[in-house]
């Protein structure tokens, strides 16, 4: 029987994996793989530079006239094989995954005019069907129709220690204390703000992967994709 090409969005907490497991999905099945996170990160870079942000406060009105000229876009890399996020051109691929941006991005995702003009472009992305999207709000406001929902955690520790590794691999000078702050901070200012809150969908499957491997977690995933492409 024919496969259906279906939607998939998985929605999680900050560090759970959901972008490493959403891109290997989305290879394997020949998927279009949209990282939104790097959208909100790209907003954030944005109202840096446009130096909109100090000491952790936003200009929000400011900003939200700036918006106006802000033109993020995802631009196909064949050498790393990954969509790489673009602002006005420029590949900020690096630059959004400091932890300067991550210390501010919960400062720019609470922003309604930054959410409605992300939600409208993934919505413009994810158009058709064969894509799998990662975020925090994809199963309940971005693609609430989307026929695979998941939602991925781990325990804050187990994150902190992950996401550690990552920064040290890329070469960036932070301690574990550090991460383990942003991780919970972000968190709570994930799930607490007014607009779009980190919450699980009700209709989502929910993988806890503390004590699972990268492994178990694909071939789990890549399973209930399969089945539910079977099922529409
Ligand atoms: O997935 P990430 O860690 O790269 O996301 C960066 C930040 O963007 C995260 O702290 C929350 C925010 N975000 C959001 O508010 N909504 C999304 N759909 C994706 C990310």
């Amino acid at each position: 029987m024919a496969k259906h090409r279906i939607t998939i969005a998985i929605d999680g907490h900050s560090s759970a994996g959901k972008s490493t497991m959403a891109k290997s999905i989305a290879k394997e099945l020949n998927y279009v793989y949209i990282d939104t996170g790097a959208m909100y990160r790209g907003a954030t870079l944005f109202a840096m530079k446009e130096r909109l942000i100090k000491s952790n406060v936003i200009d929000i009105p400011e900003f939200e006239q700036a918006l106006e000229r802000m033109y993020l876009s995802f631009r196909y890399n064949p050498n790393t094989e990954c969509s790489e996020m673009h602002l006005s051109g420029v590949n900020i691929e690096k630059e959004i995954r400091t932890m300067e941006v991550a210390n501010n991005v919960s400062l720019v995702a609470k922003i309604p005019a930054v959410r409605t003009k992300l939600v409208a472009i993934q919505r413009r992305l994810a158009e058709g069907s064969g894509v799998v999207m990662d975020g925090r709000d994809i199963g309940t406001v971005v693609l609430p129709k989307a026929e695979l929902k998941i939602f991925m955690t781990a325990d804050p520790e187990v994150r902190a220690w992950r996401r550690l590794r990552e920064l040290k691999a890329a070469g960036k000078e932070v301690t574990y204390d550090e991460v383990l702050e942003n991780v919970l901070n972000r968190d709570r200012l994930d799930s607490e703000r007014a607009v779009a809150p980190l919450k699980q969908a009700e209709d989502a499957v929910v993988i806890d992967n503390s004590n699972l491997t990268m492994e178990e977690q694909y071939v789990f995933m890549l399973n209930l994709a399969k089945k539910r492409m079977e099922e529409v």
